[in-house]
């Protein structure tokens, strides 16, 4: 076999394992299970998204499936953690829609990601402020948290829900954020994994993330983790611990360019108990 053929053959195997995750079709829930408070009592249920990309390789209906799958395990609350869109959304009011099914199905935060606007976003030359995402989330009926703090009830539950701003984008503020010590759990929502480094200091129990996308393309027999842009490449997905604290990270509903290998789109589950 000459080298022509052998990359040929090497594209036609690596097709094979792009077509079914590069349509989507794929994305489905992954549950997770977490000892918050560990007491026995009611669970609290956390729908996780993260990453909708919506773009012209991500459609609005890829994004519905998401909605479909979070809404069918009637969630008490819904958090979703930045990059909304990769550039501007192709229908922003369509987008809203969907979202907005969200919202009238349970409480919703978000926080912001790098590619909502911001430093990151105005160096590529985009979006210097997040204005038309921020429009997108308000006609969605979202909380979005922006280095801000809110208490929430459900199933006789207390929980502080704490977003900041993305690492890439804005300041992190966490005195601005109220994170100051609390007898009551407290879940971040933090667009980077990264952002763990920047509130070491302050008291929180859990960190809801996303940003890596698992890495998005893990080329066969490698085990490659080659986008992920993170400093703590420990953090790439799943429910980890880190010292006494916990990471969940997403691998995202979207994706850049529409292309995801070995590394399928999830929606997450957690049940906090
Ligand atoms: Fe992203």
């Amino acid at each position: 076999m000459n080298r022509r053929q052998f990359l040929g053959g090497l594209a036609l195997a690596s097709a094979a394992v792009v077509v079914p995750v590069s349509l989507g079709q794929s994305l489905a829930l992954t549950r997770r299970r977490h000892a918050l408070w560990g007491d026995g009592g009611p669970a609290l249920r956390i729908a996780h998204l993260s990453d909708l990309h919506a773009s012209a390789s991500v459609p609005l209906a890829h994004i519905g499936r998401a909605v479909d799958l979070a809404l069918a395990e009637n969630p008490d609350l819904i958090c979703v953690t930045g990059d909304f869109v990769t550039s501007r959304a192709p229908d922003p009011g369509g987008l809203a829609a969907v979202l907005r099914r969200l919202s009238a199905a349970a409480p919703t935060f978000a926080c912001l990601g790098n590619h909502d606007g911001g430093l990151w976003s105005a160096r590529r030359g985009r979006d210097a402020e997040p204005d038309a995402v921020l429009e997108i989330l308000r006609a969605a009926d979202f909380r979005v948290l922006r280095n801000e703090t809110t208490l929430v009830s459900a199933r006789g539950r207390e929980l502080l829900i704490t977003g900041v701003e993305d690492l890439w984008s804005f300041p992190i503020d966490p005195a601005r954020a109220a994170m100051t010590l609390d007898s009551r759990k407290r879940v971040v929502l933090a667009h980077n994994p990264d952002t763990k480094d920047e509130v070491a200091r302050a008291p929180w129990d859990l960190m809801l993330c996303g940003h890596t996308h698992g890495g998005q393309v893990r080329v066969p027999f490698f085990g490659g983790r080659l986008t992920a842009p993170v400093r703590d490449d420990r953090y790439i997905e799943g429910l980890l611990p880190w010292g006494a604290r916990w990471l969940q990270i997403s691998r995202g509903v979207g994706s850049i360019w529409g292309l995801r290998i070995n590394c399928p789109p999830e929606v997450i589950l957690l049940e906090l108990v």
